[in-house]
């Protein structure tokens, strides 16, 4: 047999040694002659198999909900304030990025986790959330800033109205909005946000396509691979903010000290 050098660098999603590249074996000729959306590219590259048009559609609703969510929130205002100081696009991008975490943005793994293993072993929404309690951890996709039981995030809306028409199932968000309604017993803040709905309807996405394993699933859950669409998305948001301050050639941004209580 052919015997072959031990190579540095494994890669199964793409390969660019032929006249076009190719994502998980689809040939760029095809992903354009057949018209593939974003959501069918995310799908090559990240899950290496083409998904049904419901759920690259239901990534592609994912990127478009979560692209921007004003000036205000971490993301934004680190762009901004790092463009005002006359960075480029790429720092003035990756400063906002780099807020998106278990507070802000990036909290979409951890509620598909932990509503999974929750629903998976039959916990009650109150056995749950007081379990995370008792543990001290606040419930990933739950609780949010500005929104409450009266002002409701319009986005989980969405993102649960579409999923009710084109998902199979909705049993692990229909669990998340057990959780919530145990969570708002407690507190008018602590609605379902948009990372739980993500994390709740990505695992029925997972589990009712019938595309994936059942230890595909553990393994997306247990990587991480969710937070990915809120990075992908607000990056949209995160490169406009950037052209915005730049186009209005704003100055270089310095906190009021009015706003700074200066103690001991
Ligand atoms: N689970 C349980 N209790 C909570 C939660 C939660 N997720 N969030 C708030 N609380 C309770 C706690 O008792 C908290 O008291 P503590 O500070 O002693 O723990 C109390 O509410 C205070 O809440 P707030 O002051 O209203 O919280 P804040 O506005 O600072 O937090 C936040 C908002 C960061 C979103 C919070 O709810 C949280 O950490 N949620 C979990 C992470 C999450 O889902 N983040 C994504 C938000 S959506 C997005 O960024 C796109
Ligand atoms: C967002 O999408 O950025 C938010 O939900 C966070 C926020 O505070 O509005």
């Amino acid at each position: 047999g052919k015997v072959r050098a031990p190579t540095h660098i494994i890669s199964t999603i793409s390969d660019d040694r032929g006249d076009e590249p190719c994502y998980a074996g689809v040939p760029m000729s095809t992903i354009i002659e057949r018209g593939f959306s974003v959501g069918d590219v995310i799908s090559l590259l990240w899950f290496k198999r083409s998904l049904p048009r419901y759920c690259t559609q239901f990534i592609e609703i994912c990127v478009m909900l979560c692209a921007d969510h004003g000036p205000c929130v971490s993301g934004a205002h680190n762009t901004i304030v790092t463009a005002r100081a006359g960075k480029d696009l790429v720092s003035s991008l990756v400063s906002g990025l780099l807020t998106i975490g278990p507070r802000f943005g990036g909290a979409i793994d951890d509620a598909a986790r932990y509503f999974k293993d929750a629903y998976d072993r039959g916990l009650t929404p109150y056995e749950f959330v007081e379990g995370m309690k008792k543990k001290g951890i606040r419930v990933p996709g739950i609780g949010h800033r500005i929104k409450s039981r009266d002002n409701r995030d319009n986005r989980v809306k969405l993102l649960q109205q579409y999923a009710h028409t084109h998902f199979p199932s909705v049993k692990y968000m229909e669990y998340a909005v057990e959780v919530e309604n145990y969570t708002l017993s407690k507190a008018n803040n602590l609605v379902l946000n948009v990372d739980g709905a993500i994390g709740s309807l990505f695992l029925d996405l997972l589990s009712g396509s019938g595309m994936f394993t059942k230890q595909e699933i553990d393994e997306i859950v247990e990587i991480g691979y969710l937070n990915g669409l809120f990075v992908l998305a607000r990056s949209i948001g995160l490169i406009g903010h950037t052209f915005d301050q730049k186009r209005l050639k704003q100055p270089l941004y310095r906190h009021p000290w009015e706003d700074v209580l200066y103690t001991k």
